[in-house]
């Protein structure tokens, strides 16, 4: 029997992201197209005698993987016992959700290692907003609520790649929606089209350039300088840069493998650190 699970913790992007209504709760419902990237936190989890979390990075005391074994153990009416290692990738606090696909992995990992067939969507979101998404094994999906409702859609026919910042900045969530203001909603259209477009299965990396589109972006603006600068860095050089997540990370979609190398190593030049990734691969 097999007592230690592996799994490769992938980031994500928000391809585009509406903020709706604030709920009673203080949360803001969202609507979003998520999908992950090939770039993954390694996530390790085996049974073990209490609960034991090491990570290569600080993630400070707020630790969704800790949590996340909590939440499952609560579910299952277990002991909450349970050796989780992170070997981090993903930056902290950047937008690509790497806290919440960490939490996800250790929920799909401890299923196994339990046998559990507990709905881990539903209870990944007593962990996080983000979790659900992770939890559910989707490479790209509809969320919707707070992160509650996740919808998978079909991963495009063709690799599309993307080119992902890393800002050596963090941004807090809360910040930044502390900066949202009303008039700064216009993606809810721009989530309609690209679902359209992905259940149809006719998304190009242009259709998506069209419709990237994040509601949190003047809120992160304002917090973050930076962010602005960047943007006009990358678009003098014909490079538009979009925001996932509260930011403060930036990506674009290249229109192939080579255009994703071409303008990963424009943006170098122009003192943006940049990376491709392939995007909205299927779980391993
Ligand atoms: O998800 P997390 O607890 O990190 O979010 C931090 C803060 O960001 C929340 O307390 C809330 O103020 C804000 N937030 C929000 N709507 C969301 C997610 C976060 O208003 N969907």
């Amino acid at each position: 029997m097999s007592t230690s699970v592996r799994i490769a913790a992938k980031a994500k992007l928000n391809l585009a992201l509406a903020v709706e209504e604030k709920r009673a709760d203080g949360y803001h419902d969202l609507r979003s197209v998520f999908v992950t990237i090939d770039l993954a936190d390694d996530v390790r989890v085996a049974t073990h005698t209490r609960l034991e979390v090491r990570n290569t990075m600080d993630v400070g005391p707020d630790d969704l993987a800790a949590r996340a074994v909590r939440s499952l153990a609560r579910a299952t009416s277990r002991e909450p016992n349970a050796f989780v290692r992170i070997r981090k990738r993903i930056p902290l606090a950047a937008g690509l959700g790497g806290g919440s696909s960490d939490a996800g992995a250790v929920l799909r990992a401890l299923a196994q290692l339990w046998k559990s067939d507990a709905d881990l969507v539903r209870i990944a979101a007593e962990v996080g907003s983000d979790v659900p998404f992770f939890a559910s094994g989707a490479a790209v999906a509809l969320v919707t609520g707070r992160g509650e409702h996740v919808r998978a859609l079909p991963a495009p026919r063709d690799q599309i790649y993307a080119v992902v910042t890393r800002p050596t900045l963090r941004l807090a969530t809360r910040d930044v929606f502390a900066a949202f203001e009303d008039a700064d909603r216009e993606a809810a259209k721009h989530v309609d089209a690209l679902v359209a477009a992905f259940e149809k299965g006719v998304v190009t990396p242009e259709f998506i350039r069209v419709h990237s589109s994040n509601d949190l972006l003047p809120g992160a603006t304002r917090r973050c300088d930076a962010i602005a600068s960047w943007q006009a860095a990358a678009s003098a050089r014909g490079i538009p840069l979009f925001l996932t997540g509260s930011g403060p990370t930036l990506f674009t979609i290249a229109d192939d493998r080579a255009d994703a190398l071409r303008m990963a190593r424009i943006l170098k030049r122009a003192g943006i650190r940049a990376h491709a990734h392939a995007i909205g691969i299927s779980r391993l």
